[in-house]
């Protein structure tokens, strides 16, 4: 298979690791071949520095170029559901950065379009590709570690201020929620790619850090389909970043602490697993050293997108995942506004179904 050859949408920040740390590691997968912001000296400058042959300053402009197979969406959250419709319209393929969008109902809409175009979607989740969380998924489907009977996943991070200069951020209409939407949307995502699904939901969520619009600290209480019980914390006030992930197993405690730079990388080494005694630790280190090798981070989740298009696979992250994340967002916030516990999963007759994004109900 050539290269596939791709446009990036709205050239800001994740657009260049998205660039640096992803297509460009991939260069005999991938070829950068437009790039496009509605601020034309953006497009033009990000050109420059990754050596596009392309800008253009609007989604349709790019779409007319027949020789692009992939969109990368990476605009604001509240551009990506009528993006994700376009490109796929156009039959080409789109990956779409998170949040994916503002509800399960938009999310439903994307699949329907997916199912009557050529392109195929990929939502980004790109924390979970890093060897240390793939080894702990292996052994976790084994069946080695026994019952789950608690799980507690935290996002302790800090933003300021200056954070929210850039303006689409802080707000609902535009971020289409707060840390919930932005931080914790990857380390919730983690857990339940572990240990999910959910069945109930309890939570709370409040401004406290900074004074925004939107939410800067929650709180949930899950019950999974497993009978497991997990909590959840995050905020973007912690005077030390901090992300935490402790499952206690029957056999075996698993846990990943990782503080300031390494918040951001949880999914990488170094997990510990502590098990009941030795002779079981033996069989665990075993069983996790038969896992597959993955890449990390975008380079991870790209490389096996081109597998999944050249094998006719699924994405290593799909729909299914993305509505997983969403119908824990919706829960969340209609725990909150209701104070009563929210059972899963959320369907199209369900409250909640058309987004928590007070503007769009
Ligand atoms: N996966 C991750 O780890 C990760 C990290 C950061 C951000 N994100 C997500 O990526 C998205 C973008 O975040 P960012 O921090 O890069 O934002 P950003 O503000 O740095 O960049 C967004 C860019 O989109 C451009 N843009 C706005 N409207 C446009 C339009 N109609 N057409 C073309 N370009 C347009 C803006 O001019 C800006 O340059 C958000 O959804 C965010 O949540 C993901």
């Amino acid at each position: 298979m050539q290269p596939l050859k791709v446009a990036i949408i709205g050239c800001g920040w994740v657009a260049g690791t998205q660039a640096r740390e992803g297509f460009g590691a991939l260069a005999n997968l991938f070829e950068l071949v437009a790039c496009c912001d509605s601020v034309a000296e953006r497009a033009q400058a990000f050109a420059a520095e990754h050596g596009i042959p392309h800008w253009k300053t609007d989604l349709d402009a790019v779409l007319a170029m027949p020789d692009i197979d992939v969109v990368s969406i990476c605009t604001p959250p509240m551009l990506h559901h009528a993006m994700a419709i376009s490109v796929l319209a156009a039959g080409k393929h789109a990956i779409c950065e998170k949040p994916f969008t503002s509800s399960l109902a938009l999310l439903d809409d994307i699949r329907a379009a997916e199912a009557r175009s050529r392109g195929r979607i990929m939502p980004i989740f790109q924390y979970r590709f890093g060897q240390g969380i793939w080894n702990i998924r292996h052994l976790i489907h084994s069946g080695l570690l026994g019952k789950l009977y608690v799980s507690s996943a935290e996002t302790a991070w800090r933003r300021g201020p200056d954070y929210y200069r850039v303006p689409w951020r802080g707000k609902f209409a535009s971020e289409l929620g707060g840390v919930l939407l932005t931080q914790s949307i990857h380390i919730h995502d983690l857990l339940l790619w572990l240990i999910g699904p959910v069945r109930a939901v309890s939570a709370f969520k409040t401004t406290r850090v900074n004074p925004v619009e939107v939410e800067d600290c929650a709180v949930a209480s899950l019950q999974l389909a497993d009978g497991s019980l997990a909590s959840l914390t995050a905020t973007l006030g912690s005077v030390r970043p901090a992300t935490r992930l402790r499952l206690c197993f029957e056999n075996a405690v698993i846990e990943r602490m990782a503080y300031d730079s390494d918040a951001i990388r949880p999914g990488q080494e170094p997990w510990t697993v502590t098990p009941r005694d030795e002779s079981l630790g033996a069989q665990l280190a075993a069983q996790m050293r038969g896992a597959s090798q993955i890449g990390s981070g975008f380079a991870g989740q790209f490389a096996l997108f081109h597998q999944a298009l050249r094998e006719g696979l699924p994405f290593p992250v799909t729909l299914d995942d993305a509505r997983a994340s969403l119908e824990l967002i919706t829960a969340i916030f209609r725990a909150q506004e209701t104070g009563a516990v929210v059972h899963l999963p959320i369907d199209a007759a369900s409250p909640g179904y058309d987004g928590w994004v007070p503007s769009a109900r």
